[in-house]
């Protein structure tokens, strides 16, 4: 018997986990949650169109039913040993399905593709594997990256339920039984474990899986430890507004249903319409989000629906510790920028937009506007 006690993390090694990963996967999923993910993937990727990138894409379950689909799609996964399979799963499909298909090795907290995609998933609570809140902002923020201004993306992670996630004195009593794919054996598999780490939001468990002859030796045996990161709702929504990501829909499932506790957490994120800020676009200070929150009150006390650089520059003027309004104020010129830009925006031309640029004088220009 194989008998590797010492703990390795999930997906880490190829071996008898990695191996039954399709089979467990179908029997976990079966009747959970989780159950109906693709036809709701597949059904978003309708609306969206391709490509797709499949983010901790794990052995394909997911990618190659949307390249059967005819969508092309890139899957990314950290684990080598997952990655393998997904490529034999690959090259059991017809050519023209497989030449749609493409897997490649990243790690979604600083995955740079080079490309942009219509639709991003995140299958079978991938986000999850992100264990600090650092993680999860660079995760999501490379994720956005690699989004259409008019993309999608799918974030699945389970609702936590509260009793589940501190220590107990219960043992941890989860487990189950299926056949080995090529052996035939049979393989259980069994939480033998828990350490909830409930400070830090991890779930911690040990695995054991072991696979049995027909006359009842144990053949192989390995413990794998499973670390995941819990978040509620409101968490996730300031964690999307910290990221320039916008809710488009949340559920508690697969099929619709309305968000529930101890239910899936199932969001469908946009980049916000209108945004302006790239993904280029490095974080505002403090003062910049104070600055632009005042510009926006004094265009809206003008009645204008929209945000100028003149309002930005009005709102610089008024802030003489910020370095803009400092500058100006040192050099002996912000009344008078702050005079003209209110002249301009009172001027008749202004409202219509255009003959304002003229009061600008020489060397105004098409590109200089609002
Ligand atoms: C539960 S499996 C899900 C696999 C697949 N999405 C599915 O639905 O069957 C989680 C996968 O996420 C991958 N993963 C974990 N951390 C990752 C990271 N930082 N970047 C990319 N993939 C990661 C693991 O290697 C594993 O294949």
């Amino acid at each position: 018997m194989t008998d590797q006690s010492a703990r390795r993390a999930f997906y880490e090694a190829d071996g008898l986990a990695t191996e039954i990963y399709d089979a467990l996967a179908a029997s976990l999923i079966a009747g959970s949650p989780v159950d109906g993910d693709i036809d709701f993937y597949l059904g978003l990727a309708a609306e969206t169109g391709g490509p797709v990138l499949d983010v901790g894409c794990g052995t394909g379950r997911v990618a190659a039913v949307l390249a059967q689909a005819g969508f092309e799609v890139v899957g990314v996964d950290l684990s080598v040993p997952m990655l393998r399979l997904a490529g034999r799963r690959r090259e059991r499909l017809d050519a023209e399905v497989a030449g749609r298909l493409s897997f490649t090795h990243g790690d979604m907290t600083t995955l740079d593709l080079g490309r942009d995609f219509a639709l991003i998933i995140t299958p079978s609570r991938v986000f999850q594997f992100a264990l600090t809140s650092d993680a999860q902002r660079q995760a999501l923020a490379a994720l956005r990256r690699h989004l259409r201004p008019s993309g999608r993306l799918v974030l699945d992670l389970f609702d936590p339920l509260l009793d589940l996630v501190v220590p107990s004195e219960d043992p941890p009593g989860r487990g189950g039984e299926l056949v080995h794919p090529t052996s035939g054996n049979r393989v259980t598999w069994e939480v033998t474990g828990r350490s909830p780490d409930p400070a830090r939001q991890l779930i911690v468990e040990d695995w054991t899986y072991r696979e049995i002859s027909e006359s009842g030796e144990v053949l192989r045996s390995v413990t794998e430890r499973l670390a995941l990161r819990w978040s509620t709702r409101s968490e996730m929504r300031l964690l999307f507004e910290l990221s320039g990501l916008e809710v488009e829909a949340e559920y508690g499932d697969f099929r619709g249903g309305p968000p529930a506790y101890g239910r899936e957490q199932v969001w469908v994120l946009r980049r916000p319409a209108g945004s302006t800020m790239t993904e280029d676009t490095p974080t505002l200070t403090p003062r910049m989000k104070r600055t632009m929150g005042r510009a926006g009150e004094l265009a809206r006390a003008r009645g204008h629906a929209y945000l100028g650089t003149e309002h930005l520059i009005l709102a610089l003027i008024d802030d003489p510790l910020g370095i803009a309004g400092g500058v100006m104020e040192r050099l002996g010129c912000a009344d008078a920028v702050r005079d003209e830009v209110i002249r301009i925006i009172e001027s008749d031309g202004y409202s219509r937009g255009s003959s304002w640029l003229e009061r600008l004088g020489p060397g105004g220009d098409e590109n200089r506007g609002r």
